[in-house]
């Protein structure tokens, strides 16, 4: 059985990924790192151990690895895009210092890691349509350049030092219980949280920009087959591009609106984000990811948007 500890486990995915992970290994072999002020709540609490774990100083994580016996840990601290490019210097110090310290514990206590990268890692000399898994980078966000910094310091440690590490390329999330905060991607999930309170949505981003998305399970179902990989079949290791739905503003209203009629969609576009959005794929060949370790999306636009639509109505009834 994995000895698991989650950094970040009261964020977006971290406070769906402990629970399922808890379902999977065990209420106790799964510890819920976080920070202070980002105390977990509720089921997070109390269904399993919990412990204060900064991704930004080592010592508190080598405490913890070895207080529980890990073997496994998920790396999810990070701030997304749009907040980075207020704080390009926390960004960094989360995202690449705070990997390096779990890099560090992990080669020392022989930890595997995951950590996510994000279709922020491409920038815009990147093929837009069909990006291939191996391709020009080059993003010009500092949450994208940090994004291929983990990329490739995780391949380092893994060539160098033998440290099991392995990532995916997480487009947008969707999730119905954490909202995001500060990603480019957000309005996709704003626009849901509008529609069942019967508000008209403004859209951030403009008419016709695709992105990649995806609906929480599929992205909480990424980080546990990728972890549970055959390595021997593994080719690449870090920065996976999954993929299970593309689509621009006015085809998510499309969807809502076979649920909701009348539910109104208008734009106002913000700068910053709209030029983050812009340079980014419309959308990723995850064929690797397929070959390789099984990935296999569940849900499309019209599945997630009854499901998020049934969901939200009952959490925010
Ligand atoms: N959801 C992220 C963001 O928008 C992208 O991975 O910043």
């Amino acid at each position: 059985m994995k000895k698991i500890l989650v950094i970040g486990a009261t964020g977006q995915i971290g406070s769906e990924l402990t629970m399922e992970l808890r379902g999977i290994y065990g209420n106790e072999n799964v510890v819920a790192g976080y920070i202070v002020g980002a105390e977990p709540k509720g089921e997070l609490l109390e269904s399993g151990p919990a412990e204060i774990c900064d991704v930004t100083d080592a010592g508190a994580i080598a405490e913890v690895v070895r207080k529980h016996n890990t073997d496994t840990i998920y790396n999810l601290a990070a701030l997304l895009s749009v907040v980075a490019e207020s704080k390009p210097r926390l960004a960094w110090k989360i995202g690449v210092d705070g990997l390096w310290n779990v890099l560090e514990v992990a080669r020392e206590n022989g930890c595997a890691v995951f950590t996510p990268s994000s279709i922020g890692s491409f920038g815009p000399e990147t093929p837009r349509d069909a990006t291939p898994q191996d391709t020009v980078q080059r993003p010009r966000t500092i949450y994208g350049v940090s994004k291929v910094t983990t990329e490739l310091l995780s391949d380092y440690y893994y060539n160098k030092f033998g440290v099991d590490t392995r990532s995916v390329r997480f487009p947008g999330l969707i999730s119905n219980v954490t909202p995001p905060g500060g990603g480019t991607t957000d309005y996709a999930v704003d626009i849901y949280y509008a529609a069942v309170k019967g508000e008209k949505f403004v859209c951030p981003i403009a008419e016709g920009t695709y992105m990649d998305m995806m609906y929480m399970p599929d992205a909480l179902d990424a980080c546990v087959r990728l972890m549970e990989a055959d390595p021997t079949r593994l080719v690449h290791r870090n920065g996976f591009n999954i993929a299970s739905m593309s689509f621009e503003p006015g085809q998510i209203c499309e969807a809502i609106r076979h649920h909701r009629p009348d539910f109104e969609i208008t734009y106002q576009v913000d700068a910053l984000k709209q030029s983050i959005a812009s340079s980014w794929p419309n959308s990723l060949d995850d064929s690797c990811a397929r070959a390789e370790w099984d990935w296999n999306p569940r849900f499309d636009l019209e599945s997630m948007t009854a499901d998020m639509l049934e969901k939200l109505s009952e959490r925010l009834r």
